[in-house]
């Protein structure tokens, strides 16, 4: 039985403070494990995951199935372009006939929202939910808290920026949730064209300009300006986002104190970020990426109800 409220991770919409810091807490010491020479614990054996990626990763892919291998279970990885949806099978007939062959949980992404929550509907596994459309990323969003806890201890009362493309981003929606259920204030930035109107009735604030935010944060999470939209109007050309929105060394002088810097990759250098900004000692972007492993340890051990567990 789930450690959680809930069986399913779906997004940091649906868990409460006391979840999610129970995800962080366990991700510490799932940490710790990632630092041994042996990187396994026996947590998960006998436990069957599927990661069901339907959209290109890197990241969240390897994560998730470094997570499954360091706690012992079998995990099988499913690629939509080599898979029977090319034939024209829906997405949960496929999730069905997987079930079928008798696992416990499904790490899903998908580009449509809600494609998680279809099927808590259909499935009797654990669901988790690795990026659904442009809902939310929840892994993302806590890894990113575990990074921000890290580097600054408690995240009540700290100021977080979130710069770039808001209206397209997962990210942006489940750190939104996550940090204010745990305290900090969140100021959104970018071009009023990604930034979805009415986006303060979630509690946040907005602004336009970057070098009004620069002084006010304590931590700016730049988001990948997606080259796809590059065509769509919503900003003229990446060299103006760049000269408006960019983060870089020159803009970041700017505050009193220094800024830890989060991205959550990939990143596009020179168009929403400078190297000499991503690569700084106040970089945290790599940090996030070995957090990533950690968090997803945890939540998986949590959801499967901790069983076999020696983490310490
Ligand atoms: N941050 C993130 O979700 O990266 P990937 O798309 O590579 O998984």
């Amino acid at each position: 039985m789930s450690l959680l409220k809930s069986r399913h991770l779906l997004g940091l919409e649906y868990i409460d403070a006391e979840d999610i810091t129970a995800i962080l807490n366990a991700a510490r010491s799932f940490r710790e494990v990632l630092e041994r020479p042996i990187k396994k614990v026996p947590t998960l054996q006998g436990k069957t995951v599927v990661n069901l990626f339907f959209e290109p990763s890197t990241r969240t892919r390897i994560s998730f199935e470094l997570a499954e291998k360091r706690l012992s279970a079998d995990s099988v990885n499913f690629s939509s372009a080599t898979s029977s949806t090319k034939k024209g099978e829906t997405l949960v007939d496929t999730a069905r006939n997987i079930e079928a062959m008798k696992i416990d949980m499904v790490v899903i992404r998908h580009s449509s929202p809600g494609a998680p929550h279809l099927l808590t509907r259909y499935l009797s596994s654990n669901i988790i939910n690795a990026g659904d459309g442009a809902h939310e990323h929840p892994t993302q969003a806590l890894l990113d808290m575990m990074t921000i806890r890290e580097k600054h201890g408690d995240i009540k009362g700290l100021h977080v920026g979130i710069v770039g493309d808001i209206s397209h981003s997962r990210v942006a929606i489940s750190n939104i949730h996550g940090l204010l259920k745990l305290g900090a204030k969140v100021t959104l930035c970018g071009p009023a064209t990604l930034i979805p109107r009415e986006i303060e009735k979630m509690g946040v604030d907005s602004c336009y300009h970057v070098d009004e935010l620069i002084p006010k944060v304590d931590i700016l999470n730049v988001l990948r300006i997606q080259l796809e939209r590059q065509d769509s109007g919503l900003f003229p050309t990446l060299r103006e986002y760049h000269n408006y929105f960019g983060i870089t060394r020159q803009r970041l002088e700017a505050a009193s104190k220094p800024i830890t810097i989060m991205h959550p990759g990939p990143i596009n250098r020179g168009v929403e970020i400078t190297s000499d900004v991503a690569d700084s000692e106040h970089s945290v972007i790599l940090d996030q990426v070995t957090n990533g492993v950690a968090i997803r340890m945890a939540v998986l051990y949590l959801l499967a109800g901790g069983e076999n567990v020696e983490i310490s």
